[in-house]
């Protein structure tokens, strides 16, 4: 099949790459590498059966050719991370809810399966364990921007569920828990590559609020496999789906587990999401998914554990700074 992916030089996008350019498809890969690296495909590029094209999926003409030759669509494109939001609200809600306006339109006028990911950011202040995709949703107020990433991925997912109602588009709407590991930059504010990165270079692992927050976190690679299942099982067009791990850990733990795995001479050091965010910021103190819904429709079963993705990513940035002081000796 010829798999389009948008934001396929992103941490989830390549790995999905990867995964079904080695089970024999054809893939092309749109991305404007805001925060996706030209390194997490690079060694795609130049094999049989897979194509890059550098430029945003806001561009309808390049999108409408795009899409019109392919047969299955994941859009992962998209604004993604906290610290991003708070940075640039403008360009996160137009970026997100534009770019995936623009890909609803044309899978549903050449009737194409597609695949929206949307997050668990929208149970927003929910109190609810584990989240259940039918769960009401509470948001905090407009003038806090933390809330725009969730709002923006809501009118996604409200406007996929839309398409399915009047044309019956082949649409499945995927809720991702914090998914991790190889890939993932702890640029945008994402808490393992972060921990990591500070363990192994000795430094403070800077924990935001009390660290009795709590996340459960998935290993990508559990999560690519999922994504495909879900397009390729029509009892999931028209539906929410969470995907993502359910075993929870508060951040506090995630940081002595980082230092314990890593044999690091780091410490913890407690800071305000005040200092790190600006004001206009509010934090969920848990969020567990159930995953009932996943595992009826597919199966879905994650079997990577927190230790694995932990090693996973400590892998990587060891590499890394291998390279990089073989780079610089
Ligand atoms: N990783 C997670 O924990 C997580 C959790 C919840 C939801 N998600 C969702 O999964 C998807 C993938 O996230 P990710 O973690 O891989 O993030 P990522 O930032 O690594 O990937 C997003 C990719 O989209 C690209 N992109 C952004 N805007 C674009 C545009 N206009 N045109 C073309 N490319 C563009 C970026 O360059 C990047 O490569 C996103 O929709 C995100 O909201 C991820």
């Amino acid at each position: 099949m010829k798999i389009l992916i948008t934001g396929g030089a992103g941490f989830v996008g390549s790995h999905l790459a990867d995964k079904l350019h080695a089970e024999g498809h054809e893939i092309v890969v749109i991305d404007n590498l805001s925060t996706g690296r030209y390194a997490n495909i690079a060694h795609l590029e130049g094999k049989e059966r897979f194509r890059l094209i550098i430029d945003t999926v806001l561009n309808e003409r390049l999108m409408e050719e795009l899409i019109r030759e392919a047969d299955r669509v994941f859009h992962m494109a998209s604004a993604v991370g906290v610290k991003l939001i708070m940075e640039r609200p403008v360009y996160t809600i137009e970026n997100i809810f534009k770019g995936t306006d623009i890909v609803l339109s044309f899978c549903s006028r050449y009737r194409k399966r597609v695949l929206i990911p949307s997050t668990s950011e929208v149970y927003g202040k929910g109190t609810a364990v584990p989240f259940r995709e039918d769960d009401d949703i509470l948001k905090g107020s407009t003038s806090k921007h933390r809330w725009a990433y969730a709002c923006a991925k809501e009118l996604d997912e409200f406007l996929a569920l839309a398409h399915w109602k009047e044309s019956r588009l082949p649409v499945v709407v995927v809720r991702l828990f914090n998914t991790v590991g190889p890939r993932q930059t702890g640029q945008y504010g994402m808490v393992v590559p972060r921990f990591v990165k500070a363990a192994l270079r000795n430094e403070p692992l800077y924990v935001y609020g009390d660290g009795l927050q709590s996340r459960c976190f998935a290993h990508v690679a559990d999560v690519v496999e999922a994504l495909p299942k879900l397009l390729e099982t029509p009892a999931c067009f028209g539906q929410v789906i969470n995907i993502g791990n359910d075993r929870e850990i508060t951040i506090k733990e995630l940081a002595e587990k980082v230092i314990q795995l890593t044999g690091s001479k780091s410490e913890i050091r407690y800071v305000d999401y005040k200092d790190v965010y600006g004001d206009g910021f509010e934090d969920m103190r848990r969020r567990v998914p159930c995953l009932e819904k996943a595992k009826k429709l597919i199966g879905y079963n994650p079997t990577r554990t927190l230790e694995d993705i932990i090693n996973d990513v400590v892998r990587e940035f060891r590499r890394e700074m291998m390279k990089s002081e073989g780079a610089s000796a």
